[in-house]
């Protein structure tokens, strides 16, 4: 056993040893032993803190499986974690994911702390648009109302009508009984709802002076969509698809929505990280394949060991990666990194998020 690490208290110790044992049983095939050792103690520490603090700890899917695996009170997907968050009445929310989902539990509970464990937790798809350009999209189509994907800041929000994650995202669409709508910023996401609501999609570009530019020859149209990408699925091909077929015939293939609609015609399933979780859960099929980001693939591998689960490579989110047990212990030590909405901006952000939780 590695010699580094101070010794701790007894009880701590205890319980640093039952979760090793807990993380060796699932994590084995997975995780190399030394590691679980080590993360082990690391989560014990990090236990402690949380009652001691009064704390919650909300884990993303795409969790590093010894995090995932030990500290979160809940774990989930974007729309399971928001509803956590907007029930607990812990006083400081720990948000295991990127800095959009931090926000969503601030925008929920202003009276708490809500801390993210890195600073450096992004998302490329939060990152891909402005307020600014939402504002520009509604002086282009007046009255046409904004579907906003959760994966954007608060100030995007702000702006919006009202919110979607990857699992309720057409019943959002057809709740608002809309023939256009606006639906921001993952393009790969607005044509798969497209693709699924029968509707025809044209997407704006933002010209390098500012300005948001739409191709006015366009006609047929009903839903007006943006340039985002997801840095993680749009790494997916058709191409990946087609040889990890012809090697393994019967593998099931399951995409994220945010891969491109080919990748996503292509698959067997798609649907949000716990879809597809239950998928995989909820089916004989002896070999998987789920494209979206590998940590999760881990997390699978380990809760299903008498299935098997491909991968095409390690294609891991640089921000989730940023969230480690580290960087969480620190987080619960020194209360960072606080997550601050401008009121006036929470309040309309708001709106937009509670109208997606009642669509359901
Ligand atoms: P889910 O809402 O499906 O968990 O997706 C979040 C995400 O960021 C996927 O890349
Ligand atoms: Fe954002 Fe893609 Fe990472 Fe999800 S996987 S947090 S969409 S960059």
């Amino acid at each position: 056993m590695p010699a580094t690490i101070p010794k701790a208290p007894a009880s701590l110790e205890a319980d640093a040893e039952r979760l090793y044992e807990e993380l060796k049983a699932k994590l084995h095939d997975v995780v190399p032993d030394v590691e679980l050792w080590y993360k082990a103690r690391l989560a014990a520490k990090i236990m402690a803190l949380k009652e001691a603090r009064n704390a919650i700890i909300l884990g993303h899917n795409y969790m590093e499986p010894a995090l995932y695996h030990s500290i979160p009170d809940f774990t989930g997907d974007s729309l399971e974690l928001s509803r956590k968050a907007a029930q607990t009445d812990r006083e400081i929310i720990v948000f295991c994911g990127v800095k959009f989902m931090a926000e969503t539990a601030k925008i929920l509970n202003p009276d708490k702390v809500v801390l993210l464990p890195s600073e450096r937790a992004g998302c490329s798809l939060a990152a891909s648009i402005t307020a600014e350009d939402v504002r520009q999209l509604r002086a282009r189509f007046p009255g046409v109302p904004v579907v906003t994907y959760i994966n954007t800041y608060a100030d995007v929000k702000a702006e919006s009508d009202i919110c979607c994650t990857s699992s309720n995202a057409v019943a959002v669409v057809e709740s608002l009984k809309s023939e256009t709508v606006i639906f921001i910023p993952d393009e790969y996401l607005a044509r798969n709802v497209a693709r699924e609501t029968g509707k025809h999609i044209i997407v704006p570009a933002r010209l390098p002076t500012g300005h948001v530019h739409v191709d006015d020859t366009a006609v047929d149209y009903q839903i007006i969509g943006w340039h985002g990408r997801c840095e993680v699925h749009e790494k997916f091909t058709v191409e990946d698809i087609e040889a990890v077929r012809a090697q393994f015939p019967d593998v099931v293939i399951l995409a994220h929505p945010e891969c491109s609609p080919e990748v996503v015609e292509a698959a067997d399933f798609s649907g949000s990280t716990s879809a597809m979780i239950r998928f995989v859960e909820r089916t004989e099929a002896p070999r998987y394949l789920v494209l979206t980001e590998c940590a999760m693939g881990d997390n699978i591998a380990a809760a299903n060991p008498e299935k098997e689960m491909l991968r095409l490579c390690s294609v891991r989110c640089p921000h989730m990666n940023q969230i480690t047990l580290e960087e969480t212990l620190a987080s619960l030590q020194h209360t960072q990194h606080v997550i601050d909405v401008p009121e006036d901006v929470r309040v309309r952000a708001l709106r937009a998020v509670e109208r997606m939780l009642e669509v359901g």
